[in-house]
């Protein structure tokens, strides 16, 4: 099975929305609008287009992953320029074939070389781990409100850039700019699906609600 990674092209957006359409259907609640978070993204002054980058597998798109700009701020008021990805997406079928993993990794290196410091992500830290991530209340990274999410994860790119201070974690407006009329008008253009109760949706119930002490 042979992989490439390339950055995203215009021609592409319909099916790498499609393709996310299909990773997060039912997975988080019932139904999913992480495909209209990408359509929203590329047109966000956040949103980084050289971090945009679609895994091609036999001349097809299988996979995305997404990335914005994002700071963290120490308790000085001092900013440190971040990058958060999501979301990231591989066609359910092609799952746990190491795609997910090559979009990842290729990405982080990519951070790297543009100067970014550190990734903030929320995500699972099941899949992120793995990759490097750590929990933020190890690298005294909380949340806006001062808390530490089960889910917000942090990999510094500029090793021991975040010791000796405590961080809070900007993100971007993007992620919170989704509104219900204008979603709803979007997926309609889409082939209805059934929404319907997964037990990943209460996994992730569960994970919204945790925090670290
Ligand atoms: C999360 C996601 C992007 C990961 O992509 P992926 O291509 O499935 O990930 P990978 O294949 O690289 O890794 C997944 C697992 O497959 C395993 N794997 C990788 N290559 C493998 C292979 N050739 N054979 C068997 N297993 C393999 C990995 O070790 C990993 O195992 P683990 O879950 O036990 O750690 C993808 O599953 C997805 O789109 N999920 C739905 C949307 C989602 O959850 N997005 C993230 C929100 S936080």
């Amino acid at each position: 099975m042979t992989i490439t990674l390339r950055n995203e092209h215009k021609k592409d957006y319909r099916v790498v929305e499609e393709i996310t359409r299909e990773a997060f259907w039912n997975l988080q609640v019932p139904g999913c609008d992480e495909h209209y978070l990408v359509h929203i993204m590329r047109n966000h002054p956040d949103f980084i287009k050289d971090l945009d980058f679609v895994a091609i597998m036999e001349d097809k798109i299988v996979g995305n992953i997404m990335y914005a700009k994002s700071s963290l701020v120490n308790e000085e008021g001092l900013p440190l320029k971040t990058t958060t990805f999501g979301p990231v997406s591989v066609l359910p079928e092609l799952q746990r074939k190491g795609i997910g993993s090559k979009l990842i990794q290729h990405t982080i290196e990519k951070a790297k070389e543009m100067g970014y410091k550190a990734i903030i992500i929320y995500g699972h830290p099941h899949n992120y781990c793995k990759h490097g991530f750590v929990g933020s209340k190890s690298l005294n990274v909380s949340d806006n409100e001062g808390r530490f999410p089960y889910s917000l994860l942090v990999l510094e790119l500029e090793k021991g850039c975040l010791k000796g201070h405590n961080w809070k974690y900007i993100s971007s407006v993007v992620y919170y700019g989704i509104t219900e009329e204008a979603f709803k008008e979007f997926d309609a253009g889409f082939a209805t699906k059934e929404k319907c109760f997964m037990p990943s949706q209460e996994e992730f119930n569960i994970a919204c609600r945790a925090f670290v002490e």
